[in-house]
């Protein structure tokens, strides 16, 4: 079996945004206490931070971290979370039954992006807070000095402001289960008040408005249809997310999903085209997809309860390799739309359905950690078309199906190729050509192989599921070709 991947370096889809390898932790569970947080821990430094951990996550160098949540952030008050410790109230947090301490608030978080580089994106609550709690926050941390909220900043030790640019108006407001749900136009006039009064106070911020949290909602599209034409011109991206799970235990059906990743990116980019056109704004709105991830194991009974406790186990996904190739193909989808997507958040980064779990002072590492750091390494630079022309399958909910999935980026005179291969049981040889010039060299790749589907790295055999170097790639004539074994991924470079 050969599969032929066709690139053109004039055939070019956009830049692809960096935003697109962010990531995002929320107040739930053991992510932040326990997870990136935990002063106790052999591992901690001065501040509490976990150094293993986020050695771990250095090595996936995500760019846009959305914080504080989720559906916590519709309880959330972010004035619980700013100045002196001793003074912090512990709260109930009614969107996972849990408790808060507010150890970690704002100003840590902003702490550990700077350590690690991230590009903060805060949600602001619009279920249970006011557009004015909103932009009291903007204030906080974006105003030099001379009034309330940005004096009470330097009054807690923080004389610089904190300069973050990427705002969200809430999360999945769409969604029945969140607190403060409303309808679409309700919810619209919320947002567009918040937008003002954010935008007012800076004018410099970007903001995501929350569109449909899941294509299977009645009310997908409509939704965002509504949202969208209230809010138009106040915001700069509507919201996405997407969660997909093998429920039916179907593999080839499961690594098949990508494909309707694409059908909703697209069909929510056109949504976009269609209000710009009938409110004739020349205002694009592009894309955030703002949570995806695999989860479906820990999704309901004591893996969403907390129980009133303080760092509950929730939402503890343990993943396998073919989680790890469903994860490369929303990657791969999110380049080959990078003309619209142009922030996508990994959801989420430790614990909590995340590529990293601590077990006390241990730390595993999970396969789908490896598509996100061979990906993340080649990101930079404009995204390519890609044809593939290879054999199909018949999935059962997502029709033919190629079993190659692949995405590319061209970076002046080198270009960075993602596949993976969905067979579960064959080698598929791989074949890229590039039209217009000719493939001059490996510069260097990576492959992920397992033992099947199933395979899993668990803290006794944390080393099944891992990428290696490799370089068995033959260039001949200008064309790229090597082997792929079932269910592997590959990530690599080239020179043209
Ligand atoms: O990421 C876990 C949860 O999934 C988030 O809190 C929520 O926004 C989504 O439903």
């Amino acid at each position: 079996m050969t599969t032929t991947i066709h690139l053109h370096t004039r055939f070019q889809v956009g830049p692809v945004d960096p935003r697109v390898f962010g990531g995002f932790l929320e107040h739930l569970g053991r992510a932040v206490y326990q997870g990136v947080y935990q002063p106790g821990s052999k591992h901690a430094d001065s501040k509490g931070w976990r150094t293993d951990v986020i050695e771990a996550l250095d090595r996936l160098q995500f760019t846009a971290m959305r914080y504080p949540g989720g559906n916590f952030v519709s309880g959330y008050h972010w004035m619980d979370g700013v100045g002196p410790r001793n003074e912090r109230p512990t709260v109930r947090d009614l969107a996972w039954s849990s408790l808060e301490i507010n150890e970690v608030g704002t100003n840590e978080f902003m702490d550990l992006s700077r350590k690690l580089n991230w590009t903060p994106m805060l949600a602001v609550n619009l279920g249970t807070g006011t557009p004015e709690e909103a932009r009291n926050w903007v204030e906080y941390c974006n105003i030099p000095c001379g009034s309330k909220y940005a004096d009470l900043r330097i009054g807690h030790g923080f004389e610089h402001p904190h300069q973050v640019k990427l705002w969200c108006l809430g999360n999945e407001m769409d969604g029945p289960w969140q607190i403060g749900h409303v309808p679409a136009d309700a919810y619209a006039i919320r947002a567009q008040q918040a937008a003002r009064m954010m935008k007012m106070t800076d004018p410099d911020l970007e903001l995501v408005v929350c569109g449909s949290c899941a294509p299977d909602l009645p009310t997908y599209l409509h939704w965002d249809r509504t949202v969208l034409e209230h809010v138009r011109d106040d915001v700069d991206y509507i919201s996405l997310h997407r969660y997909v799970g093998n429920e039916k235990d179907d593999t080839p059906d499961f690594l098949a999903v990508t494909k309707s990743i694409d059908e909703q990116i697209e069909e929510t980019a056109a949504l976009c085209r269609f209000v710009q056109r009938a409110r004739k704004t020349r205002k694009r709105i592009n894309l955030s997809f703002d949570e995806w991830n695999v989860w479906y194991r820990a999704r309901s009974g004591d893996d969403v309860d907390g129980r009133g406790k303080l760092a509950p186990h929730l939402l503890e996904e343990h993943y396998n390799l073919e989680d790890a190739v469903v994860v490369m193909g929303f990657l791969n989808s999110f380049v080959r739309h990078a003309d619209v997507v142009k922030i996508a958040n990994l959801a989420q980064i430790v614990n909590v359905i995340a590529p990293i779990l601590t077990r006390g002072d241990e730390m595993l590492i999970q396969s789908i950690f490896y598509p996100i750091e061979m990906m993340t390494k080649r990101r930079t630079g404009t995204s390519l078309q890609v044809a593939v022309e290879g054999p199909t399958y018949e999935s059962k909910s997502y029709g033919k199906t190629q079993f190659i999935d692949s995405s590319a980026i061209m970076n002046g005179n080198t270009i960075s190729v993602f596949a993976a291969n969905r067979d579960i049981e064959k080698v598929t040889t791989v074949r890229i050509k590039v039209a217009d010039v000719a493939i001059e060299s490996l510069i260097d790749a990576e492959i992920l192989v397992g033992q099947g589907p199933k395979d899993a790295n668990t803290f006794e055999a944390p080393n099944r599921v891992q990428s290696q170097p490799f370089d068995k790639v033959c260039i001949k004539n200008g064309v790229a070709e090597f082997e792929m074994p079932p269910l592997s991924m590959f990530a690599g470079t080239f020179q043209i």
